[in-house]
Formats: C-alpha cells, sequence, structure tokens
C-alpha cells in the first residue's frame, strides 16, 4: 500500500490538540504505593540505550518518551487516526504502573499513539520498527496501514516500516494492544501477573513495557545472529539474512584487550565456524568478552560473545554441571525483576544493575530470572559482571479452578490451541536469548504451573529446547511434578533446603541420582521492616502473614540465614547438591521475604556473615568434588523410583 501523505499532513499539523480542541492530560508520575530512589529521577526520555547490544546498528533512533493513551473496551474498535489521545503517557512503561502516569486496573484494551519523522539521510534504506516488549498483542498502524500484529508479551519483534513512511514529513504511531492476563477463559503465559492479586501473585503489566526504536538497514541485512563461543576457541556462527540467503558475510572479533581485531570469512543463513587461538575464557570470576563487527554486503551490525562451555559431566561419583569442563556450583536468587514505580520496567538500566551488583558483592554467581523475560540489556549487564543466569520460561496461569455449571470445579489448563501457543513462545524464548554467554540453563515449567500432566509434554518440549539449543542445560520442571526429564532433578523446599539428599518432603519428587541434584527454591524467610518499606497496598498488607515464616528482627532473620545456608553447605558436603535457589532478591509486594527490601532501601543480609556463608557453599562443593566419597550417589535409587511412581501414578 502506499503512503498517504496528503490526507495525513493536515491531520498532523494540530497534533498537539485533540479533534475536538481539548489537549492531552499531561504527563505526570502517578504516586505508587512505594517509591524507589529513581522514581522521581525517571524524566521523560528513559531508558536511552540501544536496546539490542548484540545485533547493535548505529543509525537509529529512540521513540521512548511521552506518547499519548486511550483506554478503549473491545477488540474491534475504529483506529483513532489522527486524533490525539485523552492521556501523555511514558513509554516504555506499564500501564499499571505509577511511573506509566496512569497507573490504571483493568487496562485490557488500549491505543497508543505518537509521532515520529525519519531522518532524510535514511531515503533508500529500509526502515525498520522495533518493539523490546509489548504485553500481550499488539497491532501496528503506521500512517493508516496496519504493518504487523504480534503476540507474546515478553519478545522482541521488528516491523519493515519502509513503504509506509515519510522521510520528509511527521509519520504516525498507533498501536492497538490487547492484554487479557488471566481474564476469563484465557491461559496465555503471564508469569506472577494477575488480575486479582494475592500473596505471590502481583499487579499486571499491560502495555508497550519495553523501549520502542526505529532503525536504517541495507535491503538485504542482518535479521539474527546466532553465536556460541566455546572453551576451545570454536566460534559457531549462524548470520540470518532478511535477503537471498547464502551471502558472503566477514565477521571481525576483536581482541579481549581491544587492541586489534581479526577477520574471518563466511556464509549467511547457514551455521559456519572458525577458531579464535588461545581465547580468554568466560566465567562469573573473569566475564571477558570479546566485541564482534558483523558485516553483510553493505549492512554492518556490532555484537559480543564470551567463550565458555556449558555441560555435565560426572565428578567423583556424582553428576554435575560444568563450567569450561570444571564442577561449578551455582548459587543465587530467585530474581523476579518487578518494581514498585515500573512494574515489569526498571526506572532505568543503574536502577535494574543495582540489583545485580548487590548479588555480585554478596557473592552469588548466578540467578534464576523467574518466570519473566528481561530487556536484552539485562542479559549483557549479566554477560558483562559475570552472572549466570538460569532462565525460566513465564508460566501459564498457576493451578486456578473454573467453577462448573454442576457445582465441581476443574483446573485451568491449556486446550491444545493454548498448549500449541506456549510451546511457540518458549521456542521464541530459546532463539531471541541463546547468543546471553551468561545464560546457562533453560527452566519449562515451574511448581506444575500449566504443566499438562496426561501425557507429559515436558518431554516433547525438552527435546525440543536441547534440539534448538544444544548448548545449554534444561531444567524441564522446577518444583512439583518430575517424571524425570531433563537435566535437572530440582527440589523446592521452604525454609530448608533439601537438595540432592536421601530426604525430601511428601509434595516433592525424591531425588534422582541421574541427574543434577538441585535447589531451585528455599529460604523465602520473612522480616516486616516498616510501613515506609511496604507496598502500601491493604490487600497485600493483609496478605504478610502467608509468609513461610517471619523473623521478628533483622538479626533473627540473619540467625535464620545462617542456619539455612549452613543446611544447605552440610547437604552439599554429604549428598549430591549441585547449586540452589535462595528466594528472593527483593520484597515483591506482600512477600517481605527478600534480600532487599522492595523499594530497594533497605538491604538485611549481614553483609559479612552472608559472604562467609556463600563462600563456604563454594568451598564445601570444591572440597565434595575432590573427595573420592560415594555416599549420596546410590542410595535408595530404587526406593526412590518406587515412590516416585507410586505417587505420580
Ligand atoms: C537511596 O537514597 C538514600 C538517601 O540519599 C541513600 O542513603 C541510599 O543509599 C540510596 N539507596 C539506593 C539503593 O540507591
Ligand atoms: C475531547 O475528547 C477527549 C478524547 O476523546 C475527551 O476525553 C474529552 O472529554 C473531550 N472534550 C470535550 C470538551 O468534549
Ligand atoms: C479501562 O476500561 C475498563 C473497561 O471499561 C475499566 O474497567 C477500567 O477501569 C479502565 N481503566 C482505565 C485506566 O481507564
Ligand atoms: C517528500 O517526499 C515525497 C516522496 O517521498 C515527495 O513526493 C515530496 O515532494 C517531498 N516533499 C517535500 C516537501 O520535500
Ligand atoms: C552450530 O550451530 C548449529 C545451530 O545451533 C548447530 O545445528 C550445529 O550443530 C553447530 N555446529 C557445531 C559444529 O557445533
Ligand atoms: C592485546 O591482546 C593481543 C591479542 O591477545 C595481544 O597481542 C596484545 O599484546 C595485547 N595488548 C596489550 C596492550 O595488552
Ligand atoms: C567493545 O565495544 C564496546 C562498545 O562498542 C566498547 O565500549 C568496548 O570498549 C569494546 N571492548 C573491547 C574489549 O574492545
Ligand atoms: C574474506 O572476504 C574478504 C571480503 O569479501 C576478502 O577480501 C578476503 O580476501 C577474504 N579472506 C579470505 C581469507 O578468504
Ligand atoms: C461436572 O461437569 C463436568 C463438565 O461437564 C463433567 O466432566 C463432570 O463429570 C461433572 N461432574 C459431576 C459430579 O457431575
Ligand atoms: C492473615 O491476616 C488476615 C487479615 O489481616 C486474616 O484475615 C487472616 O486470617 C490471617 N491469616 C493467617 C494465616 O493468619
Ligand atoms: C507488617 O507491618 C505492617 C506495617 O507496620 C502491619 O500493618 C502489618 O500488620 C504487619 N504484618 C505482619 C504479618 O507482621
Ligand atoms: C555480622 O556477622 C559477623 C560475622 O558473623 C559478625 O561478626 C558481626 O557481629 C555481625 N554484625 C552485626 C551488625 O550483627
Amino acid at each position: 500500500m502506499r503512503l498517504r501523505t496528503a490526507f495525513f499532513g493536515p491531520l498532523l499539523a494540530t497534533a498537539t490538540l485533540a479533534q475536538n480542541g481539548t489537549k492531552s492530560t499531561k504527563y505526570a508520575v502517578q504516586t505508587p504505593p512505594l517509591t524507589t530512589n529513581w522514581t522521581y529521577t525517571v524524566g521523560t526520555n528513559p531508558w536511552p540505550e540501544y536496546p539490542r547490544p548484540q545485533l547493535a546498528r548505529s543509525d537509529w533512533q529512540s521513540l521512548n518518551g511521552i506518547w499519548t493513551y486511550q483506554n478503549t473496551t473491545s477488540l474491534n474498535g475504529t483506529p483513532p487516526f489522527g486524533q490525539v489521545l485523552p492521556n501523555e503517557v511514558l513509554i516504555p512503561s506499564c500501564l499499571e504502573s505509577g511511573l506509566s502516569g496512569i497507573q490504571g486496573e483493568y487496562t485490557i484494551y488500549s491505543w497508543f499513539r505518537t509521532s515520529f519523522t525519519v531522518p532524510s539521510s535514511w531515503a533508500g534504506r529500509q526502515v525498520l520498527l522495533n518493539f523490546g516488549a509489548v504485553d500481550y498483542e499488539a497491532t501496528v498502524y503506521v500512517n493508516g496501514n496496519n504493518i504487523g500484529f504480534n503476540r507474546g508479551g515478553y519478545f522482541r519483534f521488528e516491523l519493515d516500516a519502509t513503504n509506509y513512511v515519510s522521510f520528509n514529513g511527521t509519520n504516525e504511531l498507533l498501536v492497538f494492544v490487547h492484554d487479557p492476563t488471566d481474564s476469563g477463559d484465557y491461559v496465555i503465559p503471564i508469569g506472577k501477573q494477575t488480575l486479582r492479586q494475592s500473596h505471590i501473585f502481583y499487579r499486571p503489566c499491560s502495555g508497550i513495557w519495553q523501549s520502542v526504536w526505529i532503525e536504517a538497514a541495507a535491503a538485504n541485512h542482518i535479521i539474527q545472529l546466532d553465536v556460541d563461543a566455546n572453551m576451545y576457541g570454536t566460534v559457531n556462527i549462524t548470520v540470518y539474512s532478511s535477503g537471498e540467503s547464502q551471502s558472503p558475510v566477514q565477521i571481525l572479533v576483536g581482541s579481549a584487550n581491544g587492541s586489534s581485531a581479526t577477520a574471518y570469512n563466511g556464509t549467511s543463513d547457514v551455521p559456519f565456524q572458525f577458531t579464535v587461538p588461545s581465547p580468554k575464557l568466560w566465567s562469573p570470576d573473569s566475564p571477558t568478552l570479546y566485541n564482534l563487527t558483523v558485516i553483510l554486503g553493505t549492512d554492518q551490525v556490532t555484537s559480543y560473545t564470551g567463550f565458555r562451555t556449558i555441560s555435565k559431566g560426572v565428578v567423583g561419583g556424582v553428576v554435575r554441571p560444568l563450567l569450561n569442563g570444571e564442577f561449578i556450583f551455582m548459587f543465587g536468587t530467585l530474581d523476579q525483576g518487578f518494581w514498585p514505580d515500573g512494574l515489569y520496567t526498571p526506572p532505568s538500566r543503574d536502577a535494574m544493575v543495582y540489583d545485580l551488583e548487590v548479588l555480585k558483592s554478596l557473592g552469588f554467581n548466578m540467578l534464576r530470572k523467574h518466570i519473566k523475560v528481561e530487556t536484552q540489556l539485562f542479559y549483557q549487564a549479566c554477560d558483562q559482571m559475570g552472572l549466570l543466569v538460569i532462565q525460566d520460561m513465564p508460566s501459564l496461569r498457576p493451578l486456578q479452578d473454573y467453577f462448573l455449571s454442576n457445582c465441581t470445579s476443574e483446573t485451568i489448563l491449556p486446550d491444545p490451541a493454548q498448549q500449541a501457543e506456549f510451546d511457540r513462545q518458549l521456542d521464541i524464548l530459546v532463539n531471541q536469548h541463546k547468543s546471553f554467554p551468561s545464560i546457562v540453563t533453560w527452566i519449562i515449567y515451574n511448581e506444575g504451573w500449566g504443566q499438562v500432566i496426561a501425557g507429559y509434554p515436558e518431554f516433547g518440549l525438552t527435546d525440543r529446547v536441547m534440539q534448538l539449543d544444544p548448548t545449554r542445560l534444561v531444567d524441564s520442571t522446577s518444583g512439583w511434578y518430575d517424571h524425570g526429564a531433563g537435566d535437572y532433578s530440582d527440589n523446592h523446599h521452604y525454609a530448608n533446603p533439601q537438595c540432592g539428599t536421601p530426604f525430601y518432603s511428601i509434595e516433592s519428587s525424591p531425588f534422582d541420582p541421574s541427574r543434577i541434584g538441585f535447589q531451585g527454591e528455599f529460604g523465602g524467610i520473612g522480616q516486616n521492616v516498616s510501613i515506609e518499606h511496604l507496598w502500601n497496598v491493604q490487600q497485600a498488607i493483609n496478605g504478610i502473614n502467608q509468609t513461610y515464616e517471619i523473623d521478628e528482627t533483622i538479626d533473627a532473620w540473619n540467625y535464620r540465614s545462617h542456619a539455612l545456608l549452613t543446611e544447605l553447605k552440610d547437604q552439599t558436603n554429604l549428598f549430591s547438591c549441585s547449586g540452589g535457589v535462595w528466594t528472593q532478591t527483593t520484597d515483591v509486594e506482600g512477600e517481605v521475604n527478600g534480600l532487599l527490601t522492595y523499594d530497594r532501601r533497605v538491604l538485611r543480609p549481614n553483609v559479612t556473615q552472608w559472604k562467609a556463608d556463600i563462600q563456604a557453599l563454594y568451598d564445601a562443593a570444591a572440597s565434595r568434588s575432590n573427595s573420592s566419597m560415594t555416599f549420596g550417589t546410590d542410595y535408595g535409587y530404587d526406593r526412590a523410583y518406587r515412590i516416585r511412581d507410586l505417587f505420580w501414578k
């Protein structure tokens, strides 16, 4: 379809006024139930960083900032072309957050509008319109033309706007967003979002919650780079092109110190390999990255990689996760990535990195990104800082029931079409993130949420993920319904751990010594600091008493933390524990069990004690792997399986 410049020119000339002559309500931060130090520093130019660091182009322009917004009531509205919508809104943001300027509820159907100009120097090239993430479905119009649709609240998408933009005038961008979250019969990936908040389920996020930008690229351009660089210096790379396949490509690999670059040649759209001699390896202690420049015809992008290998192997009689061929005890937090002012959108990169710095300073070498997917800048920060990432697929609805007309209830699980959509989005998760060196493991299901039991679909999904990404481990079921799929035997237990041990609580599956023994969640002990640091919403405050354990003082909390970390250390010494996940990085709403309060203003850990306790875990793992002790490898295997088979019958 051709550009309709003549039609849009006059309308856009009155762009500061609504059609009826009124202005949009001016943007202002709405006071959230709790602020952070960053809330009032965000301003109207948020997230200015280039959002896709592993496929970066120099000619780009951010569309973040103040847009206008209109709440609507159905899927079938007429697009409000050429109108200024009633409320200004900050992009990117969640409509339910204070930072959005809306802080709405039930924002299920929304229109967003902005206008932009394209640099005239881009004429003759492709103009690509990019969204970091829109929750949940987006329909995008440029100058009155529907240019694309995307489904999936956590993933980036790119639309070719070349034929619809004007290079010498203003362009109108209108986006319709539909986000049902857990309304009605919808069963879609939502993670911890819910329209009915309750203790561990939180205020949802709707809308354009990650950066929006345009960039210029050659007609035949790079659309995806899959890069794996291993401990032997071999780089396996696929450069996907938009145009004719199998064109020559050139890769420039910078040295670790940036002083020089070496060129390697290859072909687009097929994997090819080359070897960098004696690379400095990537690890949490030495997170060395190498810059890449990738050239395809006249298109050029920058990227980076880290040389490391993730695998598993038997060390001292125990199945272990290996980093660069050696057992690595992975110790991290459950990291949910919620913010009291921005919900899913951290106020800024600095705020986001602050959490990671706290983890690093306490000695954690890992985090479990819990049923949420972050901006690519988050994974880049983990790559740069040396934090391993265990990445969860955002779960479908947790175990909620429908009430049927005959007064019985039935657990809400995906129907075949909903399951197929979950599977499609799992592919996207892996494909969009498989080049980040920090990611070491994919988790498919958390605690049975949305997990169909009939037919055990986790086996097929595990095979699928291993096929899409043969370079990482798969934790098929973190907690609960373990039927033997994947690389991990992952226990969840509160408050104390039961990691790779001969004892387990009846709701858990027994440890399976043929897989990696792991404590996917434990800890979760709470401490109610004071109202100044609480999410000041009555429903959340009423739920605080559902925390597994409340310790009256921070000293008591540290005493208990020491006991629980020591228990994990004992299990590491005696049994087959290869790592654990402490719940959690921060408080979230009525869950007051973070290392940090939700506002990030109080750090509960006694840093000296925690650093020593975490170091003791690594020391225990190192001495366990050096010993020839086999206790813990062959006990109770048959008995454990018999019980499991009975239990899951
Ligand atoms: C927040 O600001 C206070 C007061 O300036 C300061 O003491 C504190 O360290 C800051 N916290 C964070 C997380 O930046
Ligand atoms: C003008 O239109 C806006 C957006 O539809 C609406 O919010 C506002 O109430 C209208 N004002 C008048 C005076 O009709
Ligand atoms: C949006 O519209 C829905 C349906 O009318 C309503 O329930 C909700 O409160 C509205 N939200 C905002 C932010 O206006
Ligand atoms: C703008 O560009 C169009 C073609 O894209 C051209 O027809 C038109 O004359 C240009 N207008 C101005 C004012 O340069
Ligand atoms: C390179 O990566 C591709 C895509 O992931 C994979 O199919 C292929 O087996 C890999 N080749 C080598 C030599 O590792
Ligand atoms: C930088 O690294 C290159 C390649 O490893 C090496 O030859 C060079 O001596 C290094 N330069 C400095 C200043 O360390
Ligand atoms: C890699 O590139 C980034 C930005 O392009 C630059 O800041 C950094 O210094 C480079 N690192 C090396 C080792 O060359
Ligand atoms: C790599 O490709 C470049 C440009 O296409 C060419 O000039 C160069 O000779 C090639 N190098 C090798 C080693 O084939
Ligand atoms: C209630 O209705 C459901 C769905 O129609 C049916 O599967 C179930 O057997 C019924 N239960 C009873 C007790 O009748
Ligand atoms: C928690 O507190 C709420 C209200 O404050 C109360 O209704 C509920 O019974 C309490 N639950 C427990 C487990 O104590
Ligand atoms: C937590 O603290 C808040 C604010 O002081 C208080 O209202 C609430 O009752 C406390 N809840 C628990 C379970 O300690
Ligand atoms: C923190 O822990 C260390 C080591 O256990 C201890 O010596 C110190 O007294 C503790 N500090 C506080 C403030 O409790």
